[in-house]
Parts: structure tokens; C-alpha cells; sequence
């Protein structure tokens, strides 16, 4: 095995223990922290039902709506860490909700155009997929300030292609540079792992007025 593919079946490795532990993670705050909310809204509307006669409970009625509030916010978090809807649905369906999400949470309207099938993809590969599209949608909102997207996959013979485009700001630098940069969080090098480890192509483009990233895979066919 040359050394290059004994780096890329390396990330690979890492990448899909950082997946399992995600994974964990969901289901850790799921169970734990859910289950806990839920008891603490029983008990409040309990408190609430039993001070009825005498006079409303707000204190109760507060707990409530503030539990319902972090349960809807665990639930992202729990998505995030790890979108379930993946292995239930696959890559299209659970693409269309992260846009359907994007457009209501992060006020950017994208568009997502699909050409090929995305089953046919393995179900690592999928979960790449969309960890990258994830990020560069993210990317786009947080430093590019863009409002719209569009989102394009071709599934060939024997390559994937994708392609996301914005129109927010810019990039200021090259990819290396900007992974380098003592500001800069994972996502680019989550992003570049992700392509080298299926021993793809990745390049990023300013536009006039906005900024598009292309990825290649090589599919066996
Ligand atoms: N779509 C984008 N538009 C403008 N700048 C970007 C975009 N994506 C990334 N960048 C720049 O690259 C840097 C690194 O991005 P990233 O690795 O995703 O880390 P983070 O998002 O945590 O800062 C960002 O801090 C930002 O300066
Ligand atoms: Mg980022």
C-alpha cells in the first residue's frame, strides 16, 4: 500500500470514529437531557393543574414554555450532531431538509437540484456528503453573510460531482491559507479530510459576487 492510501484509509478511520462519537453524543442527550425535560414540564403542568381554583401558577406556566423551548433546542443540537433522518431516508431526502432548515433557521433560500441517484452512493460516503454541504452552508451564512444558495449533485458513471454555490462575500485567501489561519475553526480542513480521504478533488472559487466550491469523487463502477 503506498503511503498515500495508507493516509487516506487513516482519515477515513478518524472520520468514522468522530461519526460514532456523534453518534453517541445524539443519543446520550436525547435519552439523558430529554427525558429529564420531559419529567420537569410533567411535574410544572402538574403544579399548574393543582393551583387551578385558587390562582394560575405563572411560575409553572413559565417552566413550561422554557422547557419546551430547550427541548426544541436540544433537538437541533441532537440533528446536527448527527442527522438521523441519513439513515432513515438517505442523502436526498435528508439534503432537502438541511435546505428546508437553512432557509427557515439561517435565512438563506437555497435550491437543491440532484441529478443522478444518491442510494447508489455507500452510506459513508453519503454522510460525507452531506457533512460537507453542511458546512459550506454554514460558511456561507456565518462569513459570507450570503442569502441564497444553490446546491448541485450529478451522479455519473464513475464520479460524483458537487457543486455549492453563494452569494455572500468572497474568500479572502486560498483554501491552505485560510485552514492555517489562527482564527479558523475545522470545518474547510472537516471538508478538505473528507475529500482526500474518498481520494476526490476539491476546489474553491470567488465569483463575481459570490463564492462556489467544486468536489469531485471517483466512483467505482
Ligand atoms: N463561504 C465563506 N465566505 C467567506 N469566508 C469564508 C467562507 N468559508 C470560510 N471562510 C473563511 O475561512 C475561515 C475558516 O473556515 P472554517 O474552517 O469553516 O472555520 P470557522 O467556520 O469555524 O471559522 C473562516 O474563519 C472564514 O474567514
Ligand atoms: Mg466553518
Amino acid at each position: 500500500m503506498s503511503q498515500q492510501s495508507e493516509n487516506n484509509t487513516l482519515i477515513r478511520q478518524n472520520l468514522m470514529l468522530i461519526e460514532n462519537e456523534r453518534r453517541e453524543i445524539a443519543f446520550e442527550l436525547h435519552n439523558e437531557i430529554g427525558q429529564n425535560l420531559t419529567a420537569i414540564r410533567t411535574a410544572a403542568q402538574l403544579m399548574h393543574r393543582q393551583s387551578e381554583g385558587r390562582q394560575t401558577h405563572p411560575v409553572a406556566e413559565s417552566i413550561v414554555a422554557l422547557t419546551d423551548q430547550m427541548y426544541n433546542s436540544m433537538h437541533r443540537l441532537v440533528h446536527r450532531l448527527h442527522p438521523s433522518i441519513l439513515d432513515k431516508f438517505g442523502l436526498s431526502d435528508s439534503l432537502q431538509e438541511l435546505v428546508g432548515f437553512s432557509q427557515e433557521y439561517m435565512g438563506l433560500q437555497c435550491h437543491l437540484d440532484v441529478m443522478g441517484d444518491l442510494a447508489t452512493l455507500s452510506q459513508d460516503l453519503q454522510l460525507a456528503v452531506y457533512r460537507i454541504v453542511q458546512e459550506a452552508l454554514t460558511n456561507a451564512v456565518r462569513h459570507g453573510q450570503a442569502t441564497e444558495a444553490e446546491i448541485k449533485l450529478f451522479v455519473g458513471k464513475d464520479a460524483l460531482q458537487i457543486f455549492v454555490y453563494n452569494n455572500g462575500t468572497e474568500l479572502e485567501d486560498g483554501l491552505e491559507a485560510l485552514i492555517h489561519r489562527k482564527s479558523s475553526g475545522i470545518g474547510l480542513l472537516g471538508i478538505q479530510h473528507r475529500v482526500h480521504a474518498w481520494h476526490g478533488d476539491l476546489a474553491f472559487k470567488n465569483l463575481d459576487g459570490g463564492v462556489k466550491l467544486s468536489c469531485s469523487f471517483p466512483l467505482e463502477s
